[in-house]
């Protein structure tokens, strides 16, 4: 009893005179966390303040010299130009900066005359500049044309060829063709034709910008190949 009771009185009292100063550290602490934020966060602000990325300056030099081939918002109006409409932003830097030959290469890690030309002129300050402008945009969706395909084009989509040990579209591009930011670039909706020649260029070498995507291609068919493309260009 008497062991309880001077214990009890004491916990009580030091629970109170400690109180004040665990208050007094705690206010302290908080203090110190919150300058630690406010340096933290102004250190990282600092480090990233050259690489502001500004869209609207995307929008200008995108209505110059983009608009012709992929339509001012990104919904190019032919499927020979692929629409750029909601890709990701870091997706569009990464395939700008690879149509350029870069220092010490032979050639560009993704061939392709004509965009070659245009991503020659472009500083990466422009590239994410013009990335973050079609991102933003709104993409129209499309549609599969072809009814005696769609099937097979969505069994490899969604599954995958075990068979050929090609695994899934949808696993890496998600399963409504969205993609995941910021390595999975979105396929729903985009001309079959483009999905077609792209997945074609990956077989052949053309486009050696991906080791994954190499992979996949070279085990498709050519029927393979349209019936995915054309089951995607259906997706949204
Ligand atoms: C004369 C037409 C033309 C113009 C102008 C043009 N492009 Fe392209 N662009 C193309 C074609 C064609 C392709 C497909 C290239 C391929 O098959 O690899 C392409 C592909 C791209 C891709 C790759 C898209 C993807 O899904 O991987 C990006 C990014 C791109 N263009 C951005 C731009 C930007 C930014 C501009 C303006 C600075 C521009 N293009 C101007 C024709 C054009
Ligand atoms: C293991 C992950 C993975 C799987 C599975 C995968 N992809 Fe990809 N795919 C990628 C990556 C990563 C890229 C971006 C390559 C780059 O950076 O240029 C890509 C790019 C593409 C592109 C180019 C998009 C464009 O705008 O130019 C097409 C088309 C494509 N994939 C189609 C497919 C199809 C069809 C399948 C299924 C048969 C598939 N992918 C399965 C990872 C994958």
């Amino acid at each position: 009893m008497m062991f309880l009771s001077s214990c009890g009185r004491p916990e009580i009292r030091s629970g109170s005179g400690l109180g004040r100063a665990g208050l007094h550290v705690a206010r302290l602490m908080a203090g110190l966390a919150v300058g630690l934020i406010v340096l933290t966060g102004s250190a990282h602000a600092q480090a990233q303040a050259p690489a502001k990325v500004d869209p609207a300056k995307g929008q200008q030099k995108a209505a110059e010299v983009c608009a012709a081939c992929h339509g001012a918002d990104g919904n190019s109006a032919s499927p020979a130009n692929p629409k750029l409409a909601a890709q990701h932003a870091d997706y569009l830097t990464k395939q700008l900066r690879n149509f350029k030959v870069q220092p010490g290469a032979k050639e560009a890690e993704r061939a392709n005359a004509v965009m070659a030309g245009f991503a020659a002129t472009l500083s990466d300050e422009d590239m994410r500049n013009l990335s973050a402008w079609f991102a933003s945009q709104k993409l129209k969706p499309a549609a599969a044309r072809n009814k005696d395909t769609v099937e097979l084009g969505q069994k490899i989509y969604r599954g995958g060829i075990a068979a050929k040990s090609v695994a899934a579209c949808a696993g890496c591009h998600s399963p409504n063709g969205a993609g995941i930011p910021a390595q999975y670039p979105r396929l729903g909706g985009q001309f079959a034709e483009y999905t077609e020649a792209q997945l074609v260029a990956f077989r052949q070498g053309a486009r050696k910008n991906s080791a994954q995507m190499s992979a996949i291609a070279a085990r498709l068919s050519d029927a393979e190949i349209k019936a995915v493309s054309d089951y995607i260009a259906g997706l949204r």
